[in-house]
């Protein structure tokens, strides 16, 4: 087994490390020659069809539900479509608003979550369109859709996910440029811009993993955390909320992720000196806000963890401990910002000593609705 593990302690660790491989090789052949156009072979989406779109709905479980989010905001932003995004359980108790204007986007790590497959199978019948992003080859849910985006991150042991995660987001960029360039949402250098960024991601992740050692004290210190809060704003919220799944997942630490500006309403009476906040500011246009939000949690005398995108100047005297992030286009920031968060679960886990890669009540795909 340890061979298996290519000499790493767990399979997530070895998962952590693989993702600048996986994310190159999420991308490779599906840029074009001239870096301004997306190929992606398993995708046969008529031109006029998506014009006319009405919709995208995404849906998951987990920490692809996670992905999805990020990747919807991304959809929405560059191809100018309406996005929903549902948790698979959820999807089909709201009776949704579906039909053949509906680009309906499975997204599984597996392809077998029985949620998820149930919730492809009710938009289907409601006449949508299904693309699935899915990890594995020829799983149920690749075969039951229309489209396919394989993520190809390679065998995912670890039941936390890691870089299936990454992938995913990477892959929902790659669609949500395809749409782009049909809607015509989004002007050409901007596109061209991002591919650019999508290039150079796997660099940054090498440099977002030279924080192991950073993160490895941290997670020494999460010892005597009980309750650990994840703040942050726009995609970084959605960073949040796959940070606090990771942490609660393997280290059984109780965590939650709050919309920054949202804790005042509530969260906020949780904070007591000492209490963890680990704060997400990697998206130059949020700075202020979450300057202010932090200043909100250190008052109450929070210890803030700041994981913020290196170029974002001065933040760090905000909070006791930083975590500087290298700087990607902001649209790609949630991929390099989750490294530190899987590795801050990842070390408390390990500090704690827990079961990192089976940890206790969860399966690596739940097979049952
Ligand atoms: C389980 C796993 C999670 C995963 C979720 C969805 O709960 O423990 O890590 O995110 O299922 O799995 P899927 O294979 O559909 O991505």
């Amino acid at each position: 087994v340890q061979a298996e593990r290519g000499g790493y302690e767990h399979f997530m660790l070895k998962e952590i490390h693989e993702q600048p491989q996986a994310v190159r090789d999420t991308l490779s052949g599906r840029i074009n020659r001239s870096g301004d156009g997306v190929l992606l072979d398993g995708v046969h989406l008529d031109p006029e069809w998506v014009r006319g779109l009405r919709s995208v709905y995404l849906v998951a479980c987990g920490t692809a539900y996670h992905a999805g989010l990020i990747g919807g905001r991304l959809i929405e932003r560059l191809a100018g479509i309406p996005v929903w995004n549902e948790v698979a359980s959820e999807f089909r108790s709201r009776d949704p608003l579906i039909d053949e204007r509906t680009l309906f986007v499975a997204i599984s790590q597996s392809g077998e979550t029985a949620d998820t497959l149930s919730a492809l199978r009710e938009a289907r019948r409601r006449g949508a369109r299904i693309l699935a992003v899915t990890n594995v080859v020829g799983s149920s849910v690749a075969r039951e859709a229309d489209d396919v985006v394989y993520t190809w991150a390679g065998p995912e042991i670890a039941v936390a996910s890691t870089k299936a995660y990454t992938t995913q987001v990477v892959a929902l960029a790659l669609l949500a440029l395809r749409l782009a360039e049909i809607t015509g949402h989004t002007g050409e250098q901007e596109r061209r811009d991002l591919l650019e960024a999508l290039r150079f991601l796997s660099e940054a992740l090498e440099q977002a993993l030279e924080l192991e050692e950073d993160v490895r004290a941290i997670g020494e210190r999460t010892r005597t955390w009980r309750d650990a809060f994840f703040i942050g704003r726009g995609l970084d919220y959605f960073s949040a909320l796959e940070g606090q799944l990771k942490l609660k997942e393997i280290s059984y630490i109780h965590a939650e992720a709050y919309p920054a500006g949202e804790l005042k309403h509530g969260t906020l009476a949780l904070i007591e000196p000492g209490t963890p906040v680990i704060a997400l500011m990697t998206q130059p246009d949020q700075r202020e806000k979450m300057i202010s939000n932090i200043e909100e949690v250190r008052a109450r005398g929070a210890d803030v963890l700041l994981i913020a995108r290196q170029d974002l100047a001065g933040v760090d005297r905000h909070a006791q401990t930083t975590l500087m992030l290298p700087a990607v286009h902001p649209l790609l920031m949630p991929v390099v910002a989750a490294v530190p968060l899987q590795l801050l679960a990842y070390y408390a886990a390990v500090t704690r000593g827990a079961d990192v890669d089976k940890p206790r009540n969860l399966a690596k795909s739940v097979t049952v609705e």
